[in-house]
């Protein structure tokens, strides 16, 4: 079988990392059905630690194909990343196309394929905020209808394609088979080293922080959003200290804030990531990926968005919604003692898989293809 990855933004290298090594792991067992992949990243992240460090890190095989399109607008990227696609699988002739998420890559990717009439693999389908404003909402509604397999990480995305009618149409395949971020977390924390920047400045915080990220379209491209929730973290980091990793997004929206007590640093490696995240005592965030690490890594995540594909754990007690409202940011920080215990006693293995999902992917790919 020959697979064409499409990824382009950070939390796709995570995603792709568990499946990939699921492929080396399924080719070792049989070589002489061995999966060929041909991986294509579409360039829409670029800098050495958005993108690089992840296939170093995580031992992603170099992509096959570097598109080179990041920074565009949406019509212009996506626009873009599909012509070039096409040519790839043109060439390639693929029998499966597989997308991860929800970014302009996972669109563009399975678009180019649907039309070449090349099966697409969708793996993170079925979430859903209901919140069409958000440029990741259309791309997973959109990217859902044009799936053959869909690799469901939760029931709750189970049922969101029920309801639209994608699990009766018969033409499509339906799976819950967890979260390949479960794999990725379960596997790297055995192994993941911090730089020395990070051992220190943990050190130097004596343990005691909160880890924060902040990048969406939605809170960063509103001035008054952007601002009060940066606001808010300032105020708490004058007794905890925030450690915010911040988004080159971001960082271009905030030039003119002045920030005095937040701890402001580049973005990390997933194993910097890591070790924050398993140090720190609880996260603040808009990022989709970092609610569900939050919860594997039994810290309880104060959500600065005003729904959630993941309400599972929202409605487990572990994550509470406080969208860009600075009161609201500060008030969850006050009674983050009761978020921590809830975390603590609700915690369940099992909500995002047992950390086989991307063997998962693999076997129902090979299976039914
Ligand atoms: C994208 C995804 C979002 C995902 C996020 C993960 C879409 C619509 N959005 O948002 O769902 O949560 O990635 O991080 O696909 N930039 C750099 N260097 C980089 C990458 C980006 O400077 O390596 C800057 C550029 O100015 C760029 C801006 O960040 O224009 C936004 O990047 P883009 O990829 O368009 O969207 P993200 O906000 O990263
Ligand atoms: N992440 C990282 N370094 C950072 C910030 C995030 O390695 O500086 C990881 C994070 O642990 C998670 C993924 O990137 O695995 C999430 O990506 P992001 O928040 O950019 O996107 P989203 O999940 O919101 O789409």
């Amino acid at each position: 079988m020959k697979l064409i990855t499409i990824v382009g933004a950070r939390p796709q290298f995570i995603k792709a990392a568990a499946v990939s090594r699921a492929i080396s792991q399924y080719n070792q067992k049989y070589p002489t059905h061995a999966i060929r992949e041909i991986i294509v990243h579409t360039g829409q992240h670029y800098d050495p630690n958005m993108s690089d460090v992840f296939f170093a890190q995580m031992q992603i095989p170099q992509p096959n194909y570097h598109l080179g399109i990041g920074s565009f607008s949406h019509g212009a990227m996506t626009g873009r990343m599909l012509e070039k696609i096409e040519e790839v699988i043109l060439k390639e002739k693929p029998d499966t196309v597989l997308v991860y998420g929800d970014t302009n890559s996972t669109l563009a990717g399975a678009l180019a394929a649907v039309k070449l009439h090349i099966p697409v693999a969708h793996v993170e389908a079925g979430l859903r905020s209901f919140n069409m404003r958000m440029p990741e909402e259309v791309n997973r509604v959109l990217t859902d209808q044009i799936s053959n397999w869909l690799f469901c990480p939760t029931e709750t995305a189970v049922r969101n394609l029920k309801r639209e009618g994608i699990l009766e149409s018969g033409q499509s395949l339906v799976s819950n088979v967890g979260d390949v971020m479960y794999d990725a977390a379960l596997f790297y924390k055995k192994i993941a080293q911090p730089t020395k920047a990070i051992a220190s400045l943990i050190k130097e915080l004596d343990e005691s922080f909160y880890l924060a990220t902040v990048h969406r379209a939605e809170n960063t491209d509103d001035p008054i959003k952007l601002s009060n929730t940066i606001d808010a973290l300032e105020t708490i980091s004058k007794t905890t200290p925030v450690v915010l990793p911040l988004h080159p997004r971001t960082n271009k929206l905030l030039s003119s804030q002045h920030i005095s007590y937040i701890r402001l640093i580049e973005p990390v490696g997933y194993f910097d990531m890591i070790t924050l995240l398993s140090k720190c005592n609880g996260v603040f965030t808009d990022s989709g990926g970092l609610q569900k690490e939050a919860y594997f890594f039994h810290k309880p995540c104060i959500t600065l968005r005003d729904q959630t594909e993941w309400v599972e754990l929202v409605e487990q007690g572990c994550n509470v919604l406080v969208g860009a409202d600075r009161e609201k940011i500060i008030e969850a920080e006050n009674n983050l003692i009761n978020l921590k215990e809830i975390t603590h006693n609700n915690y369940s293995n099992y909500l995002y898989g047992q950390g086989n999902s991307a063997n998962k992917v693999i076997d129902q790919l090979i299976k039914n293809s």
